[in-house]
């Protein structure tokens, strides 16, 4: 008797594991597929095929983390937690008996090494294999994962929500190794708050260069610890007559790393030797215009200069390098040298050949506008190209590396259009098409360029909000331009993609300006 109770338990038991399995089944035959190849992903990857299945994403799903690859392992903590904030379903860290669909990050050496941001992301119906050669191209791919997932769940006949991303194979690598955006910290201040939320949004559309302006005429904005005043002084005005600020070296180090972790590196930069009203009014020895030092908050500039020609300008500035470059792991440091209407050539050229030697010596590469290719600087530094072809010109000749800004397409800070209520219009509108509508690749040879780079002016700008307006959606085109080939770019394909982004940046309380040149999607 009991034992013919016993076997008719298991067997309901029996029962119900094939019922269930049934209702996983079913919701498995019941997900709706879309074509991969028809999800708006900015910017555009290299290749994509679609299989036109579907991978479930629901609370099943594990995301497979090596725990012996530190950097991995945090691009799987990234995912998993934007995962979660987007859908409220927080992926398992490590697969156990209820997983039912895997997302694999994995390094792997099958990828071209010169081209360390390379990834791809294979989408089956059980797993997700995201594989890349480095941390950095894995994060790439994260982005992309990111952009599939639906905005809502589907409905399907499961008792849980699933969010189903279109199957396929994305193979993925950027054009430019330097995709970035420069942000004026000096004419208006933002805090580091901002500047964080500013880089959760660029690094959503792999933008991996971050350049901080953080000195010009109207303010200084990093604490030198050998020169105190700079801050003390300097840092106190901005445009508009309102309070500045300044970063501590603690928090410009907040900012560097909070960058680093979303794969993007920051480029410092102290502009001289004209644009130097606030650090001369802190310092007058270093002054070289002759005139008396007043806090400076309107917007024309070129009025000022270093003294060229005395010692105790280039001390100060190897403390300034020196104690910079000491906090920026990148690379790079930008020396400004733009609009030195009133330094004399020969003390120009002589300031800023002294500069790159010391740029050099404390183990950075010297960035300066497009001014700098007119004096002896070598083929290792750079020439961020804003306004001169003939600049440019000499600087290819020279064989350095470019970084181009043009500012009809490239400069944020112009107004979109007539109805714009912020930006300056001294190179004309910069409407959206007109930011994406230029080929970046065919501006100089290729060998040359080193990337492209979308600058942020903040004359006429305060808060964040009013940075959003500005930037997006024009940084997000910019950010296509720097990562897709040519081949794959199109303004009339590029349009329908930016008006899906709408959920995402309102999600993210992004104030983009909702141009009328795209049908924004509704919800
Ligand atoms: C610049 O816009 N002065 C580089």
């Amino acid at each position: 008797m009991w034992l013919r109770i016993k076997i008719i338990y298991h067997f309901i038991i029996l029962l119900c594991v094939l019922f269930t399995s049934c209702i996983k089944k079913e919701r498995v035959i019941n997900f709706p597929h879309t074509d991969l190849s028809e999800v708006s992903i900015i910017p555009i990857p290299l290749e994509i095929k679609a299989t036109y299945g579907g991978f479930p994403l629901d609370k099943y799903t594990a995301i497979h983390i090596d725990e012996t690859k530190t950097d991995f392992k945090q691009v799987g903590l990234f995912l998993a937690e934007k995962i979660s904030s987007q859908t409220g379903v927080s992926p398992q860290l490590k697969v156990n008996d209820s997983t039912e669909s895997i997302i694999y990050i994995n390094p792997s050496d099958t990828f071209d090494k010169d081209n360390p941001e390379a990834y791809r992301l294979e989408i089956l119906n059980d797993s997700i294999i995201l594989t890349s050669h480095t941390a950095t191209g894995a994060f790439r791919g994260v982005q992309t994962l990111r952009q599939l997932i639906p905005n809502k769940a589907n409905d399907t006949l499961a008792k849980n929500d699933i969010w189903v991303i279109p199957s396929g194979d994305i193979i993925d690598a950027p054009q430019f190794k330097h995709r970035g955006t420069m942000l004026d910290v000096a004419r208006h201040f933002f805090s580091v708050e901002d500047v964080k939320k500013y880089i959760d949004i660029l690094s959503y559309y792999k933008i991996n260069v971050l350049h901080l302006h953080l000195s010009d005429d109207q303010g200084w904005r990093i604490e030198i610890k050998s020169w105190p005043k700079l801050t003390e002084i300097g840092s106190l005005t901005e445009v508009g007559g309102t309070k500045g600020g300044f970063y501590t070296q603690d928090e410009y180090s907040e900012i560097v790393d909070y960058a680093a972790a979303h794969h993007i590196t920051v480029i410092p930069e102290i502009d001289m030797p004209g644009h130097t009203n606030a650090a001369s009014l802190s310092y007058p020895v270093l002054n070289g215009n002759g005139k008396t030092l007043k806090p400076y908050t309107k917007m024309r500039v070129g009025f000022s200069t270093f003294d060229t020609r005395k010692d105790t300008v280039y001390q100060f500035i190897d403390d300034v390098v020196r104690e910079l470059s000491a906090i920026t792991p990148g690379p790079y440091f930008h020396i400004g040298g733009d609009e030195s209407h009133v330094t004399k050539k020969a003390d120009y050229i002589y300031f800023v050949n002294k500069v790159e030697t010391i740029v050099q010596n404390h183990g950075k590469r010297m960035i300066g506008w497009d001014e700098i290719a007119n004096t002896g600087v070598d083929s290792t530094s750079i020439a961020q190209i804003w306004r001169s072809e003939k600049n440019m010109n000499t600087a290819v000749k020279k064989g350095m590396k470019l970084i181009l800004s043009p500012a009809e397409h490239a400069y944020l800070d112009m107004k979109y259009d007539a109805s714009s209520k912020f930006g300056l219009t001294w190179v004309g509108f910069v409407p959206v098409d007109v930011a994406y509508n230029w080929t970046p690749e065919d501006k100089a040879p290729k060998a040359n360029i080193l990337g492209i780079e979308a600058p942020l002016w903040s004359e006429t700008i305060s808060t964040i909000s009013e940075l959003e307006y500005l930037a997006f959606p024009r940084i997000i085109g910019h950010a296509e331009l720097g990562w897709s080939i040519k081949e794959r770019r199109n303004w009339e394909n590029y349009k329908k993609r930016l008006a899906d982004q709408h959920i995402f940046l309102k999600r993210n309380n992004v104030n983009y300006y909702a141009s009328p040149l795209v049908d924004w999607a509704k919800e």
